[in-house]
């Protein structure tokens, strides 16, 4: 039989994403809608192993006007404690010390492992994962809270520098976020009209890129913007700009910019906001529903749940179509 669930913890976990305040709103505001206590643990893991002083009840009030804030109203941290078997046993100490009958983590990948080892040492606890990283690489959801903003940002990033690269005929090397993932470089690149996108999952031979390059200077393409995802397997992006600037000399010059945390702050989109209510209003639900062990994602506009065990170990594969034509549309 499911768990009478009075009292349900949210927390926010690893790196912030646009979007997670959103989430939160809609959990809390679900929460009172079906006359539960919610709470908000600060810190992620790390606040729940501290205790107390990390755990404290949320009104409505406290959601309101944070729809459209970036970061996340509930502080976040990537925990190294949590991943020992004591810091686990420590934080299940502290919720049942405050009372706590579920928890709903909002995070990636590291959060959605930590709920799947908390799961399996206390079952007693249920937990629901929300997916939020801008990284869009959890299996088990289209789209993960903060990669449209990401993506937003960076494109508007690459517009920019579109200007300079015209107006001085240089070979740009514009680096954004994934440590093992393309998708937001892929986006951007579709999106920002690149010449040419290198990402992780993909075993592109930087003299393609050359080549390519050489084909659109011969075009009297003057200058060009090639995005490349942080994980990419040839090194870092000043590597890469050092390698080509050694190969090519259609350019008069070749820069490098680093995007970085610029991508992971800022006003969510639209898009992430009503993702983000979804999901965070549909955790609520799941909980009441008996559920746990599951992420709560979004595919094909309707809500799904995913075990942690796939979402976490299943890689969500890249849309080769979509991979096949930004190289067409690069040329
Ligand atoms: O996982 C989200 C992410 O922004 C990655 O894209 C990036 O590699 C990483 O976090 C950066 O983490 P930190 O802010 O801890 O340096």
């Amino acid at each position: 039989m499911a768990k009478d669930i009075k009292r349900i913890a949210v927390f926010t976990s690893g790196g912030d994403a646009p979007g997670m305040n959103a989430a939160i709103r809609a959990i809390v505001r679900n929460a009172f809608h079906n006359d539960l206590h919610i709470y908000g643990i600060m810190r992620g893991y790390e606040g729940m192993i501290e205790g107390q002083k990390q755990i404290r009840r949320l009104e409505t009030t406290d959601v309101s006007n944070i729809i459209h804030r970036g970061g996340t109203i509930l502080k976040t941290a990537r925990s190294k404690e949590f991943m020992t078997p004591e810091g686990r046993k420590h934080a299940h100490e502290n919720l049942t010390y405050n009372d706590i009958d579920a928890l709903i983590a909002i995070g990636g990948n590291g959060t959605m492992t930590g709920a799947l080892k908390f799961m399996e040492e206390f079952p007693d606890i249920p937990i629901v994962g929300i997916p939020g990283t801008i990284d869009n690489d959890l299996f088990g959801t289209d789209f993960t809270i903060g990669f449209d903003t990401a993506v937003n940002t960076a494109v508007q990033a690459v517009d920019k520098i579109r200007d300079t690269a015209d107006s001085h005929n240089r070979l740009f090397f514009v680096e954004v976020m994934g440590r093992q993932s393309g998708y937001i470089a892929l986006h951007t690149a579709i999106a920002g009209g690149a010449g040419g996108v290198l990402i992780p999952e993909e075993e592109s031979s930087i003299d393609d890129l050359i080549k390519l390059l050489k084909r659109g200077a011969k075009r009297s393409k003057l200058f060009s913007i090639v995005i490349v995802a942080e994980g990419h397997q040839m090194g870092t992006v000043y590597d890469i700009a050092k390698y080509v600037e050694d190969k090519i000399d259609e350019y008069d010059d070749i820069k490098v910019t680093v995007i970085g945390h610029l991508q992971r702050g800022g006003s969510p989109s639209a898009f992430d906001r009503v993702l983000a209510s979804v999901l965070g209003f549909s955790s609520v639900e799941a909980l009441l529903n008996g559920k746990s062990g599951v992420m709560v994602g979004l595919k094909n506009n309707n809500v799904q749940y995913t075990p942690f065990e796939e979402a976490i170990a299943k890689s969500k594969p890249l849309n080769k179509e979509l991979l096949r034509m930004a190289h067409i549309l690069a040329q």
